[in-house]
């Protein structure tokens, strides 16, 4: 009986975990950068398709949905004045170079993140992301 109760809120905790994760989608639900998206990214960005409801949550960061392989500043997201001039297309060797250093590659970036020294944890959320559209 107490093994029985103890596994139930067990699976009730991983239920809860799971549905913590409210604004992913079913794909790319099980690539490796998505824990790491979350955890890294996720205080403010989210992956989220347009119209949803998701991407209607106000967050600090522009909606990461389709980014790989979009143009720099291209949502209705409020950019510095540096990202709006940067014209970059976000690749995969553009954004290893903003994830690697933000500023190095954004001078003046608003974007609060020092910087990912681990190249397999940026390659991770680079697949990940790339699943996000
Ligand atoms: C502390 C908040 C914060 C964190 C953490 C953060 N970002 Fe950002 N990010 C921003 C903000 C704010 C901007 C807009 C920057 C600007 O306008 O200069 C941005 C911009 C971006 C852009 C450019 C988007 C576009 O539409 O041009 C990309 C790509 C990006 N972030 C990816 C990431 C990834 C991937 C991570 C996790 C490794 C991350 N960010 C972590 C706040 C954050």
């Amino acid at each position: 009986m107490t093994r029985t109760k103890l596994s139930l809120a067990a699976a009730a905790l991983l239920a809860a975990a799971a549905c913590s994760q409210g604004s992913e989608t079913q794909a790319g639900a099980d690539a490796p950068g998505r824990a790491l998206f979350a955890s890294i990214c996720g205080a403010c960005h989210m992956a989220a398709p347009p119209g949803s409801a998701a991407a209607k949550m106000r967050t600090i960061g522009p909606n990461l949905w389709g980014v790989v392989g979009r143009p720099s500043a291209a949502t209705d997201f409020d950019y510095s004045p540096a990202m709006r001039a940067a014209r970059l297309v976000w690749d995969e060797k553009t954004l290893d170079e903003f994830l690697t250093n933000p500023q190095k590659l954004v001078p003046n970036t608003r974007m609060a993140l020092a910087g990912l020294d681990d190249p397999e944890q940026r390659k991770a959320i680079i697949d990940y992301l790339k699943t996000q559209k």
